[in-house]
């Protein structure tokens, strides 16, 4: 990883040897990371505390379950006195737990609202009792900018959500931001683009376009499909936290992207094309209700620190596709327990004409 440039080296206090609290490590981020830093550092300890919400799922954990430096707490992140037992316990947290989805959002909002607002707000107030943690990595996301069709937002930037979802990933954003400034809080903002990889929930876009061409089912494209978002490959995310746990400072803010910025459509062809399906399987379907048409983000902050994405979008989406294909079991298991499973334009649109 090259090394910080025009900027004073920070102390590199790392996460081996210390206890980490990873919250949604079920998810498909959070088992990508407690894999990936398990793997990275011989001596981290992991406590994953995760809900298991639909989108949490033991499975993506298999193969580290029985490590011993890897714990497993069910529990919920709005629970007040569970967490004020685990953060006195742990060196630094990386905060995953929410609810993700932007068409859920747009069906019902109230989980968002209590899990990524009020969530958060529990665990600030708990680490504010928890003195001994050095680093607490809250990690936001791009869409609470808003949409922008030119140009890039910098960290500067004013926050202007326009989903449910976003609107609730701002407010935990701004709480985060709060409780660094106004409790000297170790808090430290990641706010990256729309990621993929293996073992992302097959609602989301790449997913489930990849296992409904699998199973040669139709993929609804919402609107005109020139939506555009910057793809960001899961392990590069992993990198940048694990970058930012070591060298961020209480109180930053980074934007993460890795300038993959392609329109639905061409991401959609590209997933039938490996797959060897036809592209009559992509259908146009009404859009999704205040639809964010780019989310643009300028990375120079995160660069300077010395983060640099190592997947591209061509190998990383070619691996991802290649990986659902090898892996029926485990997205076949999640569409059979949803019951018939259906993306938002089934349930939304279809059963409202
Ligand atoms: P995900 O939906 O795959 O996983 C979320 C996890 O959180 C699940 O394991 C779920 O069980 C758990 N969870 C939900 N509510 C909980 C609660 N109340 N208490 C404890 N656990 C709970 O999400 P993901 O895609 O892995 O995203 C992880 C984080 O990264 C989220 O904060 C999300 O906003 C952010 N993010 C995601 C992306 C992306 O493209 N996936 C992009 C930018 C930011
Ligand atoms: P998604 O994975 O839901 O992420 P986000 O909305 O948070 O960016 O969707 C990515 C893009 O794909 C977004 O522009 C919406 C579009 N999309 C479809 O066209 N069809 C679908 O069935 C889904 C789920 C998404």
């Amino acid at each position: 990883m090259a090394e910080a440039e025009g900027r004073p080296l920070r102390p590199e206090r790392g996460p081996d040897g210390r206890v980490l609290l990873v919250t949604g490590g079920a998810g498909f981020i959070g088992s990508n990371l407690v894999r990936w830093l398990l793997a990275r550092y011989p001596e981290v300890r992991i406590i994953n505390l995760d809900k298991l919400t639909y989108a949490g799922n033991l499975e993506n954990l298999r193969d580290v379950e029985a490590n011993p430096r890897y714990e497993f707490i069910r529990g919920d992140i709005r629970d007040r006195d569970l967490v004020r037992t685990i953060l006195p316990r742990v060196w630094g947290v990386v905060h995953l737990a929410a609810e993700t989805h932007v068409d859920r959002s747009i069906l019902d909002a109230g989980e968002f609202v209590l899990t990524d607002v009020y969530g958060s707000f529990v665990l600030f107030e708990a680490l504010r009792l928890a003195p001994q943690v050095e680093a607490f990595i809250h990690v936001s996301t791009d869409e609470v900018y808003g949409s922008r069709e030119e140009g890039f937002f910098s960290e500067e930037d004013p926050l202007e959500p326009s989903s449910p979802y976003s609107a609730s990933k701002a407010g935990a954003d701004r709480l985060a931001r709060a409780y660094n400034i106004t409790y000297g809080l170790p808090i430290v903002i990641l706010r990256p683009s729309n990621n993929y990889g293996p073992f992302q929930y097959p609602e989301k876009f790449i997913p489930l376009f990849t296992t409904h061409a699998l199973e040669g089912r139709t993929l609804p494209l919402y609107g005109d499909g020139r939506q555009v978002r910057d793809w960001l490959h899961v392990e590069d995310h992993c990198r940048a936290i694990d970058l930012v746990l070591r060298r961020g400072l209480p109180g930053e803010v980074f934007n993460v992207a890795a300038n993959n910025e392609v329109p639905n459509i061409e991401v959609a062809r590209r997933i039938v094309n490996q797959l060897g399906r036809p592209e009559s399987l992509i259908k146009t379907v009404p859009d999704r209700p205040g639809h964010d048409r780019r989310y643009a983000i300028d990375c120079r902050r995160i660069h300077e620190l010395g983060w640099r994405p190592e997947v591209s979008f061509e190998e990383g989406l070619a691996a991802t596709v290649r990986w659902y294909e090898a892996h029926p079991a485990w997205w076949k298991a999640i569409k059979e327990k949803s019951g018939e499973f259906k993306s938002f334009y089934d349930t939304y649109y279809k059963d409202r004409r």
